[in-house]
């Protein structure tokens, strides 16, 4: 049996209703979308996307009362991220951003920085997190984008949104969060907070399937990108032009149809669960394991060793262990999953000092159990027990 603590690169098990409504769309559903006729199918298809539009804009406090317009389906997050600031980005320009940052952030603005775009990356500091103060001085010189995780994805660090939105609003700077980590955990309202675009994956704590994520626009901001991918929208196909009009203009192509089934169902379980409660579960197994770590020989914890204001995301390196060796020893002897390495933040480890070595990452989700964590934290126990350690060591 599985013990899965790799949460934070996708949540598993998914909730049953999750599997059935993707079955239901392959088997019974399967129309295309607005690329079909009026009949029932056809029409199936075509609400099924709409009301989770809606479902999604209502979640994240979309703009113009939850307009559905200004939603955007991806494949995920990366791709989300994509969109908007090569959208957005040009020669000449400047984006600010932090060194608590996936490479589907880091990466893009390293492209752009290429092709002669200006890019200033923030240090945050030991515990993961960006000093709104830092933010507010280095836009006294003129920006052009702001972009950043709502929570780490190495060490769970939680920024404080409402404060960076705050000095964005003054500045008058588009700001761009990647809810990657935070999306179905913490309460999202991108209008009150002014966001100019929110991005999000659908795998992770939405409970989705891999395949979804999105965009949560601001109008005038939406108005200003570029699309990435143009072609075929089911629209307008007289055309020989992009559409101009959301959602079509950044959605070409068909989309993950049977990915979307699975959102829906996903988003509609979250709801009925409620996020606080799923949030709560997921404090308290955090709690216990990070409590049990701070008890253990040998364990360098990286980030804040507090509950409070973060996520439950912990890296870990154990003395005289390699973190790769370490999590194939876990997988091994415990069938305990987690994942080692630079889990797609180099400037991230360099910030909370595991890199280039990496670390291990423990991540529980809403279906793990107590158990499980003392499980863990027993494996731990005995890797890091001085006779396991001497062997490993070869001394
Ligand atoms: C903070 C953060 N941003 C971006 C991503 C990329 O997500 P996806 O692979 O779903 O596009 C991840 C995934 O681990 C993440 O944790």
């Amino acid at each position: 049996m599985a013990i899965y603590l790799n949460n934070a690169a996708t949540t598993w098990p998914k909730p049953e209703p999750v599997a059935r409504a993707m079955y239901d769309f392959l088997i019974s559903g399967g129309a295309n979308l607005a690329r079909g006729s009026a009949a029932r199918r056809d029409l199936k298809t075509f609400n099924l996307v709409g009301d989770l539009r809606e479902r999604v804009a209502t979640l994240f406090g979309g703009y113009e009362g939850g307009d559905p317009r200004y939603v955007t389906f991806t494949s995920g997050v990366t791709e989300a991220l994509n969109i908007v600031l090569k959208g957005y980005l040009r020669p000449g320009m400047r984006a600010v951003t932090t060194s608590m940052e996936h490479n589907s952030v880091i990466r893009p603005l390293r492209r752009l920085e290429a092709q002669g775009m200006e890019l200033t990356i923030l240090r945050c500091d030991g515990k993961g997190r960006l000093d709104p103060l830092v933010l507010k001085r280095r836009l006294e010189e003129p920006a052009d984008l702001f972009v950043l995780a709502g929570a780490s994805n190495l060490c769970g660090a939680i920024q404080d949104l409402e404060a960076v939105a705050e000095i964005c609003r003054e500045r008058k700077v588009p700001l761009v969060v990647d809810a990657a980590q935070t999306a179905g955990l913490l309460p999202h309202d991108a209008e009150s907070l002014n966001l100019a675009a929110l991005c999000f994956t659908g795998h992770k704590a939405l409970q989705g399937p891999q395949g979804t994520g999105g965009i949560v626009w601001r109008p005038d901001f939406a108005q200003k990108c570029l699309p990435l991918v143009e072609g075929g929208t089911g629209s307008r196909s007289h055309e020989e032009h992009q559409p101009d009009v959301l959602p079509d203009k950044f959605e070409s192509g068909t989309p993950n149809l049977p990915g979307l089934a699975g959102l829906g169902a996903a988003l509609e379980w979250l709801e009925t669960e409620g996020i606080d409660k799923v949030r709560r579960r997921e404090e308290s197994l955090g709690e216990r394991l990070l409590e049990g770590l701070k008890e253990l020989p040998g364990v360098s914890l990286y980030g804040s060793s507090e509950m409070e204001g973060r996520l439950p995301v912990f890296t870990l390196n154990l003395k005289n262990f390699d973190n790769d060796a370490l999590a194939c020893e876990l997988a091994r002897r415990w069938g305990i999953e987690t994942r080692p390495g630079i889990h797609c933040a180099p400037l991230a480890h360099q910030t909370l000092g595991s890199f280039p070595q990496g670390a291990l990452r423990l991540s529980p989700g809403y279906f793990n159990t107590e158990e499980e964590i003392e499980v863990c934290l027993e494996a731990l126990r005995e890797l890091a027990s001085p006779k396991t350690a001497t062997l490993r060591s070869g001394r």
